[in-house]
């Protein structure tokens, strides 16, 4: 840690979680907390909570969850220090010149190492491509007609014939070979050692949200194999969360983005003053992108290549964008491929033509399915409408369904009474083909609820919400009960703050460096239980105790050595307060009426 623990706890307490997530989330207050649609998965009613108390942040759908530094990092996809940065300047707190000796260069953590090798090396690339030794890239760059000032806008590169430059000027600059690995840049091979993973190609520097490298993409310069290498995902490269030009597109005048397929065409776009359009870099969009897209955008205008992988590219996308509540309307590119040739062959006022013309998503897909039925025969053409009258059915809102029959018949000439029974039928039916509500819950965040680990969350989490509590189950429960290390750790921390009359959940967050603990920390500090009245969580209060109590009991029962005797007696005292356990009552508003 580069600043101390001092500075980041004020950073912290100047930084109230609500009004920082506020920025980012609509919130209404509900009851002691605050709820909104969160941000780091698609949702259409609100599972995201932020407690004031707590000063910390939870997703009950997702499972995302940790104090205010947490939020900036996964938000703005910042490491630790970077967050700390961001906030203090957010509330006008000066400092200290960060440490740089020995000790903090190790502590620093590898996001911020590996982030800066990719920075190091996109400037390397960069200054190859405008030497004499980049003449070969430059004109290939200049020949698909990029100005120079676009190529300095993108930070353009080139990675020369020698296949070890790159390494041999990282070496010079002393960075370890495991950081080499780390950074995504190299290739190891048994005979070679390890050498650069680019060569002999004109680079392409792809950037976050806040213009920091964070990984390549590299293209032959003519028809070798493969066209594009792209770098492997590393600690800061996740092609799943990032977009290709998002960093520009972000601050767009344009109300709707535009979304292609790959690095050329956003570079033509841009260029062409299309400055809306990002890539999601031959992947296909997943529904990561689109939550993402959506915190910038109601509306995307897809613009695939023409061919046969954008068109189903294209049916892939639009479901996810429509879940994280985007509309869709797909760009017509024919004749051409992309549309980096289409704005070559006709020009910007013809693309911005296209893009008023681009078509509803919905009359898009009626469209692809058309084609799969032969609409000259009669049987063809009703087996076409049944198809259609099924997704028709399949829409939520029936002004919605109304609208679409309408635009059906219009288009396919059909009748409007024909077509709206058909769709009256496949409701009645019972079986419209509506599409599923997913649930993200459980999907990355494996709950495989082992019961005794809710206990002790629960415990945990109480014990933040009624402190009062403290004295009676520190007085059965020890941290070490609490069978996971993390877990144990966490408890030794609350059980110090709340013996000095303090509750501090956040800064027991903080402590924890991994996204991953930061996570289960906070799922720590988030775990209910439904119940109605106090008595019941009273008594749902001292089963807990009592069951959290017991397991520890058997634990260590179980992994007693019979030769210790000094583990026997306290085996025999745990035990005893097991006994002890069972009158317990526990009383909440005694606490509180005092
Ligand atoms: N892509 C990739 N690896 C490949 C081919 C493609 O990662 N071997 C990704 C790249 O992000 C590329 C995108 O898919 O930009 C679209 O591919 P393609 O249409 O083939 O390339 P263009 O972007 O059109 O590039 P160019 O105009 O140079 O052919
Ligand atoms: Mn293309």
């Amino acid at each position: 840690m580069y600043y101390s623990d001092d500075v980041i706890e004020e950073v912290r307490q100047r930084n109230d979680i609500v009004s920082v997530v506020s920025g980012y989330v609509k919130l209404q207050r509900r009851g002691s907390n605050y709820f909104g649609l969160c941000p780091f998965h698609n949702e259409k009613s609100p599972s995201f909570s932020v407690s004031p108390s707590k000063q910390m942040y939870y997703c009950f759908g997702c499972g995302a969850g940790g104090g205010v530094f947490n939020f900036i990092m996964e938000y703005e996809n910042y490491t630790f220090p970077e967050a700390v940065r961001y906030l203090a300047e957010r509330v006008g707190m000066t400092l200290p010149e960060e440490e740089y000796n020995e000790e903090a260069r190790k502590a620093r953590d590898l996001r911020s190492s590996v982030l800066e090798i990719n920075k190091i090396a996109a400037k390397f690339y960069y200054y190859q491509l405008r030497s004499a030794q980049g003449q070969r890239g430059m004109e290939y760059l200049k020949n698909r007609a990029l100005s120079d000032e676009t190529m300095k806008h993108f930070g353009l590169g080139y990675a020369g014939q020698d296949g070890t430059a790159l390494y041999r000027y990282l070496k010079k600059q002393n960075v370890s070979d495991q950081l080499l690995k780390d950074s995504g840049l190299m290739q190891v091979n048994e005979r070679q050692g390890m050498y650069d993973k680019f060569w002999n190609r004109v680079m392409f520097p792809i950037m976050d949200v806040n213009h920091r490298v964070i990984g390549f993409g590299g293209r032959v310069m003519g028809d070798g194999k493969p066209k594009y290498l792209n770098s492997p995902e590393t600690v800061i490269f996740d092609k799943s969360r990032n977009l290709y030009g998002l960093n520009f597109a972000r601050s767009s005048k344009e109300k709707a983005m535009l979304v292609c397929e790959g690095y050329m065409d956003v570079i033509s776009m841009h260029q062409a003053g299309f400055t809306n359009a990002v890539a999601s870099l031959g992947t296909a969009l997943t529904s990561r992108h689109a939550t993402i897209l959506k915190r910038y955008t109601d509306e995307v205008i897809l613009t695939y290549d023409s061919d046969e992988a954008g068109i189903r590219a294209a049916l892939r996308a639009i479901p996810l964008l429509k879940e994280a509540g985007v509309s869709t309307r797909v760009l017509h590119m024919e004749p051409y491929k992309d549309p980096d040739e289409f704005i070559k062959a006709l020009g910007t006022d013809a693309f911005r033509e296209r893009i008023e013309q681009a078509e509803n998503s919905f009359l898009f897909e009626l469209s692809v399915m058309e084609k799969s039925y032969d609409m000259k025969d009669p049987d063809g053409k009703t087996r076409f409408f049944q198809a259609v009258a099924g997704k028709i059915a399949g829409l939520e809102l029936e002004i919605e369904r109304e609208n679409y029959i309408e635009a059906v018949v219009s288009r396919y000439q059909t009748s409007y009474e024909g077509m709206r029974k058909m769709v009256l039928n496949v409701l009645m039916q019972g079986a419209p083909v509506r599409m599923a509500p997913r649930r993200l819950e459980n999907e990355n965040h494996a709950e495989k609820d082992d019961g005794i680990l809710r206990s002790q969350r629960l415990i945990l989490t109480w014990l933040t919400e009624y402190p009062e509590l403290y004295p009676t189950v520190s007085a059965y429960i020890r941290p070490e009960d609490f069978t996971d290390g993390l877990y144990s750790e966490v408890a030794s921390m609350l059980y110090d703050q709340l013996s000095k009359n303090e509750r501090n959940p956040a800064r027991i967050v903080n402590h924890f460096t991994e996204p991953d603990q930061q996570r289960t920390v906070a799922q720590i500090f988030n775990t209910e239980v439904p119940v109605a009245t106090e008595k019941e969580q009273e008594k749902a209060i001292a089963d807990t105790i009592r069951k959290v109590m017991t397991y520890a009991v058997e634990q260590q029962s179980a992994r007693l050595d019979p030769t210790d005797l000094k583990g026997l007696q306290d085996l025999i005292q745990a035990k005893k307060r097991l006994e002890r356990l069972s009158g317990l009552h526990i009383s909440l508003s005694a606490g509180k009426d005092k």
